[in-house]
């Protein structure tokens, strides 16, 4: 059942949604989603997770056996049972978890043919927003039907990208979905931010995509970055997220921090407690003068004019030792100053008249 118990006497965020998303595969969604998770609910925030990944690495990685998960997300897609009676506990005080179990594979082909089919788990969560502050859902590696009722559900999107050589393509295939979503299904959808997640400090070629990730997108960007760390990639075997299972670790305090950011971009923790901020100590935070996104030429003169920008770490250059990070087809700066929710930002060009999953809203 929700944490109903808790106590509340600290500032709510009362039933946001957030869709960890990137159609990207392995690029820590689960990871980041989890442990984000924990994180927030070891802050006294009262937490639902919902898998919504066939694959149920969520459901596993909170020690859920998927064998023994008799009702899952599906049975509330598919049979309409309210979310609130599929919730189970999960190891961490405060984190509930809706867990996936394997059908779920079935269930974007069988609910092709409904009424509202991107709708359904909108509908689901009305239910049990009240009862959490923060309601987050793990997406599938692809932007079918469950991935587009996670942003049809969701006020806000994190994308987690993955340092690495070509982070950054399909980055417009997603951002032309999150308009889709956004001009016929869900208008409040906002970018909540982008997580850098499995830098390795001691290669340009991090340092290099998340420079070029951060020209593209400035303050989208989450300061916080999630090294790469063996014991985030052990922790899921043990049934526990990183906080229960080496809370000093690297990745364990990189989470806190993503937590506390997250929070604090809320306004709902003093700054003074935002710890550990890996792009502070790799001299990667951006000049708040920075526009929050821009197009990519124009992020990139402001990047330049801005005095220390860059000046403390390798820059993409075409010396580097490995070749220039791939840019993302770039999205148009229009589209670009949309996602960011530029209020003057003039229409976007974006794609328009697609449908999802072969049908119109
Ligand atoms: N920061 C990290 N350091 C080391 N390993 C990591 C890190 N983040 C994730 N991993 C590992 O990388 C793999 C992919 O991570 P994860 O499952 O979180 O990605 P995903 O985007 O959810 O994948 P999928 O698209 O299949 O759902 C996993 O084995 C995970 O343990
Ligand atoms: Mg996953």
């Amino acid at each position: 059942m929700p944490d109903r118990d808790l106590p509340l006497d600290r500032p709510l965020a009362l039933g946001q949604t957030i869709a960890c998303a990137n159609q990207k595969g392995g690029v820590g969604k689960t990871t980041t989603v989890v442990n984000l998770a924990a994180y927030l609910a070891l802050e006294g925030r009262r937490v639902l997770l919902v898998d919504l990944d066939p694959q149920g690495n969520a459901t596993s990685g909170l020690g859920v056996d998927r064998r023994q998960v008799h009702r899952s997300i599906y049975d509330a897609f598919v049979d309409d049972v309210p979310l609130q009676d599929l919730v189970v506990s999960t190891p961490v005080q405060g984190l509930r978890l809706v867990p996936a179990a394997i059908g779920l594979a079935g269930a974007e082909v069988e609910l092709a043919p409904l009424p509202q089919r991107e709708r359904r788990l909108a509908r689901l969560v009305d239910g049990v927003t009240d009862a959490y502050d923060y309601v987050f859902f793990d997406c599938p590696p692809s932007l079918g039907l469950l991935t587009v009722n996670a942003l049809t559900a969701a006020d806000s999107v994190v994308v987690p990208l993955q340092c690495e050589y070509y982070a950054l393509e399909g980055l417009t295939q997603l951002i032309a979905t999150l308009n889709l979503v956004r001009d016929h299904l869900n208008p409040r959808l906002e970018v909540k931010g982008i997580v850098l997640t499995m830098y390795d400090a001691r290669t340009n070629l991090s340092a290099d995509v998340a420079a070029e990730v951060r020209r593209h997108f400035g303050s989208k960007v989450f300061e916080t970055l999630i090294p790469r760390s063996i014991r985030l990639s052990e922790a899921p075997s043990f049934g526990l997220p990183i906080c229960l299972y080496r809370p000093e670790s690297p990745g364990a305090l990189a989470y806190r921090a993503l937590a506390r950011e997250l929070l604090e971009r809320e306004g709902v923790v003093p700054g003074s407690s935002t710890g550990n901020r890996g792009a502070a100590a790799e001299g990667l935070s951006q000049p708040s003068a920075s526009p929050p996104i821009a197009g990519p030429d124009d992020a990139r003169r402001h990047a330049s004019d801005a005095p220390g920008t860059g000046s403390t770490r390798p820059s993409a250059t075409p010396a580097a030792s490995h070749p220039p990070v791939p840019h993302a087809d770039p999205p148009s700066v229009a589209t670009l100053s949309e996602l960011a929710g530029a209020a003057d930002a003039p229409p976007p060009p974006v794609v328009r008249g697609a449908d999802f999953a072969g049908g119109r809203a």
